[in-house]
Order: structure tokens, then sequence, then C-alpha cells
């Protein structure tokens, strides 16, 4: 089992589009996925086509079932024809009063999502973080083995990530065994302005050794959230082929070690706005 974070504080940077593009990628190559939406804002969940889950993961949080997270799963409502499709361990409505509950526990609960994930058996699992370092994220850092951070090219992205590769490097030493590691940084809704080219250049600069390949600006990415499809399974939209490789080349570089694909499909794409 492989299991990766998705993470940063900040708010709107991508993370939500990156967990379902990487679940695309994923579905579309036939690798059985779990999503587990830690956001209390759902927007995973939905993306998947998930409107009115019955259970999800506030279930494993607050009820600490060690290895109960498959069974707080369901499948995401993607059409059949998109592949192996995920499934999700959903959030609901109630997941934004669990966070001040699972606060007052004095033994502390930072490790109810690593719990629940005790024997459980998926070949990949996606976490959607929350915008906040609090303790739902706290959850997913010590769950998991790897974390991709996500940012956009924006004013104060150096700053933020740094914020975050603190909060991971604190976690992995109270871990025993000193996971997660950072698979590296995204950086997302990269578009063609000189002012992306500039920060971007200034994450590169801060962050050289953290480098993933870029998630351009695309209105297909957001359309698939949006229409709740897989990016895969927009068809002919424009820039849909396009994104979908990019996530296919994230996908690919996060499991190398895991699963080492053909790549020779993949072509070179220009780095337009479309
Ligand atoms: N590569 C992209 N191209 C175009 N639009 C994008 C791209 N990535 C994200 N967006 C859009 O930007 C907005 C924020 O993205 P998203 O919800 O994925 O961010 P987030 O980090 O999950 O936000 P939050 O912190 O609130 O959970 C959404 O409207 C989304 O459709
Ligand atoms: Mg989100």
């Amino acid at each position: 089992m492989v299991s990766i974070a998705i993470v940063n504080q900040k708010g709107g940077v991508g993370k939500t589009s990156v967990t379902l593009g990487l679940a695309s990628s994923a579905a579309r190559r036939g690798l059985e996925t779990l999503i587990v939406d830690l956001d209390p804002q759902g927007n995973a969940t939905t993306g998947l086509g998930v409107f009115e889950p019955l259970k999800g993961v506030i279930n494993v949080l607050e009820e600490e079932t060690v290895g109960g997270i498959s069974e707080v799963s369901e499948k995401a409502k993607w059409p059949s024809s998109c592949g192996q499709i995920p499934y999700v361990a959903a959030s609901t409505p109630n997941l934004s009063v669990c966070e001040p509950r699972l606060a007052t526990d004095p033994l502390g609960a930072q490790n109810r999502l690593s719990l629940s994930f005790e024997s459980a058996n998926w070949p990949l699992v996606i976490v959607d973080c929350p915008p906040s370092l609090g303790l739902l994220t706290i959850n997913a850092l010590f769950a998991v083995d790897l974390t991709l951070v996500v940012t956009e090219p924006g004013a104060w992205s150096v700053d933020g990530v740094a914020r975050m590769i603190q909060t991971i490097e604190k976690v992995k030493t109270r871990r025993v065994d000193s996971k997660p590691e950072i698979a590296g940084i995204a950086v997302n809704r990269l578009g063609r302005t000189r002012d992306d080219s500039y920060w971007n250049a200034k994450l590169e600069e801060a962050y050289s050794s953290y480098q993933l390949p870029k998630v351009h600006l695309r209105t297909a990415v957001a359309e698939a959230s949006a229409q709740s499809l897989p990016i895969h399974g927009l068809g002919n939209r424009s820039g849909a082929a396009e994104a979908a490789a990019e996530f296919d080349q994230l996908l690919t570089l996060l499991l190398e070690d895991e699963y080492s694909e053909s790549n020779s499909d993949e072509e070179e794409h220009s780095d337009g706005y479309l």
C-alpha cells in the first residue's frame, strides 16, 4: 500500500484538484484507489460524484476503529467506462465539528486515521487535506507514507510551503518510522503570466530538490471537478488530454519505486492556458 497526503495549509491552491487528477490517472491505469476526504468542505467527495454519503471518515476518527477505513468507504460515482473506479472515505457535514472534539482527548487523537489504516490493503490511498494545520491534517501526516505539497505560483507561496514542510518534519521526528517522506512540491495552476513565471522561479530556487512536474492552468481541470467527472473522462474537451497527461506523469513519479510504468506514450506539451 502506498499512501499519499495532499497538503498545504493555504486554501484554494489546488489540493483537491490534484487529488482528483491523480485519482483519475489511477483509475485509468487500473489501480484500486481509496480517496480519503479529510476536508469538511467535502469537495473531493462531490468531485467523485458522491453527494449524500451515509458514512464517512468521521466514523473512524470518532470511534477509533482499528482497521476500519474500508468499512466507511463507498465506490465513487464516476462512469464505469473510466477504469477502476476509486472508493472514497467521504467527508460528511459533521466533520467540521469533529476536530474540536478530537482536541479534547487527553491521550491525543493524532493517530486515529493511522489506526483505521491498519491491515487495510489498498494499492493506493490518497488523502485530501483541509487548508489548515489542525488535527485533521495532523492525522493525515501520522497516517501516510508520503506527502505531496501542492502550491500555486503566487505571493507568499514560498513562505507557505516552508511552514508546511516544518510541520511535516516535526511529525517525522515523532513517528517511529520517521515518515512521512516529502515526495515533492507540485506547482499547480501555472499560467503564462509574468507573475506566475516569477513566483514559479522563486519556488524552484527555494526548493530545487523538491521539484515535480507542474500542473498548468486549464479550465478543463476546474470543469472536471465541477461536473464530478474524472479528467480522463472529459473526452475532447480542450486541454483535458494535456491535463490528464500531467497527472499521469505526476502519479508515475509518486509511485515510481512501487509500480514502474512505461511513459513512452506521453508527449511534450506546451504550457499554455487553455
Ligand atoms: N490546474 C488548474 N487549472 C484551472 N483551475 C484550477 C486548477 N487547479 C485548481 N483549479 C481551480 O481552483 C480552485 C481551487 O482549487 P481546489 O479546490 O482544488 O483547491 P484546494 O487547495 O483544494 O482548496 P481548499 O484549500 O479550499 O480545499 C477551484 O475552483 C479549482 O477548480
Ligand atoms: Mg480542497
